[in-house]
């Protein structure tokens, strides 16, 4: 198989420190925000992955001046609304849902047709879930289907809108604030909860926003076309990169590990509670807030006895992104587990439901699995013999960085296709697996 990773051997016992990349999350909003800014943004720690360099060149091509070297990236934003670009430009997402959809919040204003294409995997995911909201605000889209590629040409008279967000996804609820940045007036959006480092970012800049908390959901009011001021920001350890460090620590054995500054922001840390409720021990130490976000060190070792969970729904938008790994605990507990409400997984960068199961099964794991929801019947004594293959998985970063994780601590002989695919998030983590020792071909 090309460009395939072979895994023969469980990892050998580590006791180590490490750092984790940049959060893909924040590298994505402070780089589109910073284009909006009037002025020079720094920032160190920038996640150098694909999906942040496809969103700095999708705002080189809107005109936008951008220096990024080893140690910072910088961007000369020239203020609200001022891309400027030739008549028919056409930006790429590349992999990337995040700047795929908040990007399209940033052009409701323009003059010219421009057109958004994606890979083959952003290709099949829906964009109607952000064109529907923004066309309320005058902008037209033409697609088919809703999905890429697309067109989009803006309005010169944007009206705030109220919108209802009821996906728990933040990306909807980001595209349409990035569209209310530039919309004179108060928009509206009662958004069911989801990662908000859009509003942080919007507080800290000065941005009028209202975030009022009730159950279930926020009530988010902005008012727009207020001047930005240039962020300075040193982005923090990715959380859902530092998540496959976390579960390989776990499952392994005799292992201990300490991951620093890592982002710890509650609307992404549904996996913390989630262990905790699995019986696993998971120490989170020199906590500190930095620009809004929270950010601590975490520390983990080796487990053996896992409780199976019935997992709360109300975990599920903070836990989106690790759900694949979670399930790996799932098929090391004692009992069965129960996941429900989660057919959003299905719109990731694959059908992750459905690859979460297909990984479960191929290791000898069942599972009953429905259009929204999963069974997991644990096996605490699993050890694989057999082969494993893993292919044809729309090149999914997560797919593969989980495929790793349960190949290094289940045993068996594994292959898994795509090993490039882990530049969309996380490209140094092949390296870091083997800084902590395992034997990868
Ligand atoms: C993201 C939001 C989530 C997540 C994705 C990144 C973001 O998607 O799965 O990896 O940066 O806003 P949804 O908001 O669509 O759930």
């Amino acid at each position: 198989m090309k460009n395939s990773l072979k895994i023969s051997n469980i990892i050998p016992p580590f006791r180590k420190k490490i750092n984790i990349e940049g959060d893909k999350s924040i590298s994505i909003r402070w780089a589109l925000l910073a284009s909006q800014a009037s002025g020079k943004s720094t920032s160190h720690n920038l996640l150098r992955s694909e999906d942040v360099i496809d969103t700095l060149n999708c705002l080189k091509k809107l005109g936008i001046k951008i220096k990024f070297s080893k140690k910072s990236c910088q961007i000369f934003g020239q203020g609200l609304n001022s891309f400027n670009y030739d008549k028919m430009i056409s930006l790429n997402a590349g992999n990337s849902g995040t700047l795929g959809r908040l990007i399209l919040g940033l052009l409701i204003h323009s003059r010219n047709i421009i057109k958004l294409k994606g890979d083959e995997s952003l290709s099949k995911r829906d964009f109607y879930r952000v064109t529907k909201p923004l066309e309320k605000f005058g902008a037209s889209f033409k697609s088919n289907n809703g999905k890429l590629p697309l067109t989009i040409v803006g309005t010169q008279y944007p009206r705030p809108i109220k919108y209802r967000e009821n996906k728990g996804s933040a990306q909807c609820k980001s595209s349409v604030m990035f569209a209310a940045l530039n919309t004179k007036g108060k928009t509206i959006i009662k958004a069911k909860k989801s990662r908000n480092h859009t509003e942080l970012l919007f507080k800290y800049l000065g941005i009028p926003i209202k975030v009022t908390k009730r159950i279930g959901y926020d009530l988010i009011e902005i008012n727009g076309r207020r001047n930005i001021k240039p962020i300075n920001y040193k982005i923090p350890s990715d959380i859902s990169s530092s998540a496959f460090f976390i579960i390989l620590t776990i499952l392994s054995k005799n292992s201990e590990l300490t991951i620093k500054d890592v982002n710890i922001n509650p609307t992404r840390t549904g996996i913390i509670k989630i262990l905790k409720i699995m019986g696993i021990k998971i120490k989170i130490s020199n906590k500190r807030s930095y620009k809004g976000e929270k950010i601590a060190n975490i520390y983990v070792r080796s487990q053996k006895k896992l409780k199976a969970i019935n997992c709360p729904t109300k975990f599920n938008s903070s836990t989106i992104d690790e759900f694949l790994l979670i399930f790996l605990l799932a098929a090391r507990a004692k009992g069965v587990s129960c996941f429900k409400k989660i057919s959003e997984l299905n719109q990731k960068e694959s059908p992750r439901l459905i690859w979460g199961s297909k990984i479960l099964n191929k290791m000898g794991i069942k599972t009953i699995l429905k259009r929204d929801s999963i069974k997991i019947y644990g096996n605490p004594d699993l050890k694989i013999k057999k082969k494993i293959l893993i292919k044809d998985y729309l090149k999914d970063h997560r797919v593969f960085m989980t495929s790793v994780v349960a190949a290094l601590t289940f045993g068996g002989d594994w292959e898994i296709s795509d090993k490039d695919s882990i530049k969309t998030s996380f490209p140094s983590f092949i390296r870091k697996i083997r800084i902590l020792g395992a034997k990868i071909r």
